[in-house]
């Protein structure tokens, strides 16, 4: 294709696709997309970790015994016993009555972002996040047209002082709040109590709506995250998924919020793709159905993250000494560090040359300077290969001061 008819091509697109823009970082990560290096860069579960057996067993009976409920078009809510189990299990969460009602189930978590982007604001309006945040989050609410607005979240979470600052002086409230609260994308951090607790007073005392994002939650090491701000709260939109319990190629998530807000998002859902997949559901539903089988599982997952966890933690500190900070994570994915007057997008460029790979930290942020960041996921990689990997990242940084800059 000549660049002229490009260019003709281009202009047939909407404002609004135009206006979205390939990531410079995921060129860089793509550089780094080689069999033989070793990515610490991908938010991705351990394969090794998926209930293989339990999803071939589960498909084969329901296929067998109830084909109508895992192939027929369903309805827009979701599947009913999976909606029913969700209801029960943030129930007993969080101490709060949740009825089915208020479930809907989405194609993972990432579609309830988008789901909430449209049906909670209109292009231009605000949405507070945490700087820095999950990046789909921040890409979905760009993509909705609406602005952010950037709230710190350094180490341990969100900064519910600056929020209720930003919400004092704002002439126009920000159409809710969005958060990661434990186990947080990309930083690991997991808030308090008592800044939960005020973010729940926050909420109510200015009726705002806050949305907890809340992937990771139940990949905690030592001893499980705090209570949910679902539970301090009524004015809280849930949001959760199977993709790093179970897997991320089923698909599953959902949404849990007060009925008009469901109502809404249930009625864009069906314009979006009319229902999440039906044998996903009936899957999911399964094996959440069998508690002991779902916590075995989980305890599984969990041992193995914090093995990985502490092996990379150690290997940051044997290869690097003083000249990393990190914080160790609780649970979740992820390691955040901070090599101080390091431009981490240029130690990307050598780590791929050197073999391995992570996110630059400024790849997350709204208007935060974090160039001196990076994020490492522990999670797809064996003890081994993480040191590995952290002596190809020492090779880099090796390197880093003795070349010239790239031009
Ligand atoms: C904080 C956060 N929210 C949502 C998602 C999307 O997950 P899902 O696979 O459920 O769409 C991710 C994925 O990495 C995430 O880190």
């Amino acid at each position: 294709m000549t660049p002229t008819t490009d260019l003709f091509e281009r202009a047939r697109l909407s404002r609004r696709a135009r206006a979205l823009r390939s990531s410079e970082i995921r060129d860089l990560l793509h550089l780094a997309a080689r069999p033989e290096v070793i990515s610490l860069a991908g938010g991705l579960p351990d394969p090794s970790g998926f209930p293989v057996a339990d999803l071939g067993g589960s498909s084969a009976t329901m296929l067998r015994d109830r084909p109508e409920r895992a192939l027929q078009y369903g309805p827009t809510e979701g599947d009913t016993e999976l909606r029913a189990l969700v209801a029960e299990r943030h129930t007993k969460a969080t101490g709060r009555h949740t009825s089915v009602d208020q479930v809907l189930i989405t194609s993972g978590s990432q579609q309830g972002l988008d789901l909430l982007a449209r049906v909670l604001a209109d292009p231009g309006d605000t949405v507070a996040v945490e700087d820095p945040g999950y990046l789909g989050a921040l890409q979905a609410f760009a993509a909705a047209g609406l602005d952010l607005v950037p709230v710190p979240a350094p180490h341990d979470g969100l900064d519910v002082d600056a929020l209720a600052h930003t919400l004092d002086h704002a002439t126009t409230p920000p159409a809710f709040v969005y958060t990661v609260p434990t186990f947080q994308n990309p930083t690991g951090a997991t808030l308090p109590m008592t800044r939960r607790r005020a973010l729940a007073t926050l909420a109510d005392r200015h009726d705002l709506l806050v949305v907890e994002d809340t992937p990771y939650a139940d990949l905690w090491f030592d001893e499980p995250a705090p209570p949910s701000i679902a539970s301090l709260s009524d004015r809280v939109v849930t949001l959760g998924t199977v993709s790093k319990t179970l897997a991320p190629g089923l698909r599953v998530g959902w949404m849990i919020g007060p009925r008009w807000l469901v109502n809404a998002a249930t009625t864009a859902k069906q314009a979006v793709d009319l229902h999440t997949s039906s044998l996903g559901q009936a899957l999911v539903a399964t094996l959440l159905g069998d508690t002991a089988r779902f916590d075995h599982h989980l305890a599984g997952v969990r041992s193995s993250y914090a093995a990985r966890a502490s092996a990379l933690v150690e290997a940051l500190h044997t290869t690097f000494g003083d000249r990393i900070e990190v914080d160790p994570p609780r649970g979740g994915m992820f390691v955040w560090a901070r090599l101080p007057d390091i431009d981490t997008r240029a130690l990307l460029r050598l780590a791929a040359e050197e073999g391995t790979a992570f996110v630059p930290g400024d790849a997350f942020a709204v208007t935060a300077d974090l160039r001196d960041r990076l994020r490492l996921s522990f999670a797809t990689c064996d003890p081994a290969r993480l040191v590995e990997a952290v002596v190809r990242l020492g090779r880099a940084l090796d390197r880093i001061g003795a070349e010239p800059p790239a031009a």
